[in-house]
């Protein structure tokens, strides 16, 4: 197909282009007759009687429930309901949904009904109060929600996607703006494919088609941080840059992604990176679509780039721009990027949807670049409103943009929807929602700075938008909570994220140098192997996660000494080196690589390894006994508590070793797991808190974490075995098949693993919401254990 379609995809755009300035032509039309002033100032004039509401009797009684100051998401939905704003708060979101993403006219009646269906749905939902206080947009409500759906799996794979992406974004480009747009792209598509699923479809279908659009919608989102976002931010030079832009061109055009092969330049691997992710991405579409919408998809898309690459090209210095010049790409990219959606999921071909969307796209970009308005004036970005606002003076037969818009409002609302009163509404509850936004943001100084700029030529109507904008009420869209909820719940998490590797790395090196063993004065032999044995296991690269846990918990949090509480730390990571040492045995699971060396009955031989093994307990044990800032009962329960583990932990292991091959039941699987490994974290986190005397419910509470927090931590690990890389690790992989153990791969699976560690991982989440205190770093924790490469 190549030749031919690389000759149309440049025709295609040349149609494009000739659509749009047809379009522009219009609004520019319409723009100079001014006919956009009278008409709009009537419909606000109607529109106002539902927005603006003259202090009554009433107000003078005090108001039972205050508008919440910040917009936290439940508590913002709360007031709507008790104020009982909900419903036209939620019909105005939907129905702006139905138009913007899903290019639905509402005034047809079938739209109507399925705007309405959905609004009861939403409602039902936010009001549900289950107790559950997960927070939105983490990774566990998005489990829960796909699960609702069944297509938890994909939501795992996405959830392990974002992760990956996440650590090849690149310094200098924004991490959480680039998973909210893929998290919207997803959404969108989803949102898509459920609007084009028949009544009567079967659950099987209705699965299979969520999946296919989970994962389309993902691939297509990774283009807006690895191509838009990438080619913006200032990190390729510039002939890194055209070299890249030409890479993508080729492949929209022949519908082929280029192999990589050299690469001048110094970012050679992160494109590498991200051509290998991209190609994984189009060959997941390309597979997923019917010929004719693949056609379609390619050339949308090309005309997407071109156009976006023409504006990204632009010199705000450059005075010569005309208006075509900058409204034409505008048209072009805002309508491609929805248009792409639709030839994604195969949507049948809409006429009406073309049409709509294709009109409406540079209201939605005029309103973004609006918004977006300082952030891009300080990157020299060119938009209408930079231009406008860097060359007016000079150039007054500059487009206003800001009049365009309205003009755009005006030629939407009585051209393209008939004078529709519902879309008239929708429409400018968004406008001057668009507008309280601005100046809530930046402030009324600068905000005025920006009116007197944009809207001097039209005083009157100005002076009536004005009003709207102070007084006018119920303008909120939901769609805006989310998207300012997704942004703070990302951010907290980013940085928290951040705080908390930099924690572990810290106390890890710091137990690093105080693990090893002394030799004892009453030197033999063999006391000089079992010493150098121990040190020489200790000495591996191990992850410390058990005593860094009780660290954190000890000093950050129970706010304990950190060199008195040092031998317990010490004395976790004694009990846990042992029980390598021990399961590596070729009595057991016979493994020569631990800790990225040769295991140590490798190195000496078995009698050897399991005296060091049981000398390393009995030193636990001795750690403990110098826990002398303590009082003496304390450090006697401490001991009975130790001594019980390292039984149930040798049990585990026997249960473990017990049931090869053997089909275990869910039970018997999180039964042996909690032996084998859950017991070790529940010590880390129990410990430290019986030496802080901690209160019954917190550790019962702690047990409860510890138990689904270390069963996910052995299912990761059985997965690592499976699929991980050795290198990484510091152990060999395919241990379990090798030695026909039952783990929780075997049993369920690699797909039913993952979803049985991502259920432990919610249960543990639960856990942590009936403990009253601090719980950051026991949520990171859990992050961390589930999705660790090591
Ligand atoms: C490995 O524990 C044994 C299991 C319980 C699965 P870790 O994965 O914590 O091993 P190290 O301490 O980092 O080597
Ligand atoms: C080990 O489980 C549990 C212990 C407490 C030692 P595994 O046998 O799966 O641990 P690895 O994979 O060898 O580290
Ligand atoms: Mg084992
Ligand atoms: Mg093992
Ligand atoms: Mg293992």
């Amino acid at each position: 197909m190549n030749e031919e379609l690389a000759s149309n995809t440049d025709y295609c755009y040349y149609l494009a282009e000739e659509k749009a300035g047809h379009y522009f032509k219009v609004l520019h039309k319409q723009l100079i007759e001014k006919h956009y002033v009278p008409a709009l100032t009537k419909d606000i004039q109607s529109w106002k009687l539902n927005h603006i509401h003259y202090p009554s009797l009433l107000s003078f009684f005090p108001r039972r429930k205050k508008k919440p100051v910040s917009k936290e998401y439940r508590s913002y939905i709360q007031y709507l309901n008790y104020t009982s704003k909900l419903d036209d708060y939620l019909e105005r979101s939907i129905s702006y949904i139905y138009m913007r993403d899903l290019g639905k006219a509402l005034t047809s009646p079938n739209t109507e009904s399925r705007v309405r269906n959905v609004v009861e749905q939403l409602k039902k939902n936010l009001l549900l109060d289950n107790g559950d206080k997960i927070e939105p947009f983490s990774m566990a409500s998005l489990y829960k929600m796909a699960k609702k759906n069944g297509v938890e799996s994909t939501m795992i794979w996405a959830i392990e996607k974002l992760k990956n992406v996440s650590a090849i974004i690149p310094k200098g480009m924004d991490v959480v703006h680039a998973q909210r747009k893929i998290l919207k792209i997803i959404a969108g598509v989803v949102m898509n494919a459920i609007e084009e699923m028949e009544a009567g479809i079967s659950l099987e279908e209705r699965t299979n088609k969520l999946t296919k659009a989970i994962k389309i919608g993902y691939y297509y989102g990774l283009t807006y941080p690895f191509i838009d976002d990438l080619l913006d931010a200032n990190i390729l030079s510039d002939h890194e840059a055209k070299d890249y832009s030409n890479l993508i061109r080729t492949t929209l055009k022949e519908g082929n992604v280029p192999e990589f092969s050299e690469w001048k330049g110094k970012n050679k691997q992160l494109i590498q990176s991200i051509h290998s992710e991209l190609k994984e991405a189009f060959l997941y579409i390309k597979a997923n679509q019917k010929e004719e919408s693949l056609e379609a998809f390619l050339q949308q898309s090309y005309v997407f780039f071109c156009a976006q690459e023409i504006d990204r090209l632009k010199h705000l210095s450059y005075e010569h721009y005309t208006n075509e010049e900058l409204y034409i790409p505008v048209i072009l990219k805002s309508s491609a990027s929805r248009q792409i959606v639709r030839s994604l999921i195969s949507a049948p071909k809409d006429g009406d949807f073309d049409k709509q969307t294709f009109c409406y796209g540079i209201y939605n970009q005029l309103a973004d670049d609006f918004a977006d308005l300082f952030d891009d004036w300080e990157e020299g970005a060119v938009t209408p409103y930079t231009y406008y606002m860097k060359h007016h003076h000079r150039r007054n037969d500059l487009i206003n943009p800001f009049e365009l818009y309205w003009t755009v409002i005006f030629y939407l609302i009585h051209h393209v929807y008939q004078s529709d009163k519902k879309t008239c509404n929708v429409i400018l509850d968004r406008a001057i929602n668009g507008l309280k936004r601005f100046k809530e943001k930046k402030g009324n100084k600068r905000y005025k700075e920006v009116m007197d700029l944009f809207a001097s030529e039209i005083p009157a109507f100005n002076r009536l938008i004005q009003t709207m904008v102070q007084k006018a009420d119920n303008v909120d869209f939901f769609d805006k909570l989310l998207r300012d909820q997704m942004v703070v719940t990302l951010k907290n998490e980013q940085k928290d994220q951040k705080e908390f590797f930099h924690t572990i790395k810290s106390v890890q090196s710091q137990i690093n140098i105080s693990l090893l063993i002394a030799k004892s004065e009453r030197a033999f032999s063999s006391d000089d192997a079992i010493v150098d044995g121990a040190n020489y296991s200790l000495n591996g690269n191990g992850k410390r996660i058990r005593p860094i846990i009780a660290w954190c918990m000890g000093v950050n949090e129970y706010g304990l000494d950190e060199t008195e509480i040092l031998p317990l730390v010490r004395s976790l990571e004694y009990m846990h080196t042992a029980s390598l040492i021990f399961d590596d045995l070729p009595s057991q699971d016979n493994a020569s690589i631990r800790r990225g060396r040769l295991t140590l009955h490798e190195v000496y031989n078995t009698a050897i390894a399991e005296l060091t093994g049981l000398f390393l307990t009995q030193k636990a044990i001795e750690e403990q006994t110098n826990l002398s800032h303590f009082d003496p009962q304390t450090v006697l329960s401490l001991i009975r508590y130790t001594a019980k583990v390292t039984g149930d932990m040798c049990k585990g292991q026997a249960m473990d070793l017990e049931s090869k091959g053997k089909q275990l039941t869910l039970n018997q699987l999180n039964t042996i797991c909690f032996y084998k490994t859950g017991i070790g974290f529940e010590a880390s986190l129990i410990m430290p808190a019986i030496l802080a005397d901690a209160k019954e419910t917190e550790i019962a509470a702690l047990k409860k974490f510890a138990y689904h927090a270390g069963i996910a931590f052995q299912i990761k690990d059985d997965l690592l075995d499976v699929e991980g890389d050795k290198g990484l690790l510091g152990k060999a992989t395919g241990k379990d098949v090798e030695n026909n153990h039952s783990t929780f791969a075997s049993i369920l699976g690699m797909e039913g693993a993952r979803i049985e560690m991502w259920e432990h991982y919610c249960l543990a989440l639960e856990a942590l919401q009936e403990m009253s205190w601090k719980t950051k770093f026991l949520k990171h924790l859990l992050d961390y254990l589930v999705h660790r490469k090591k």
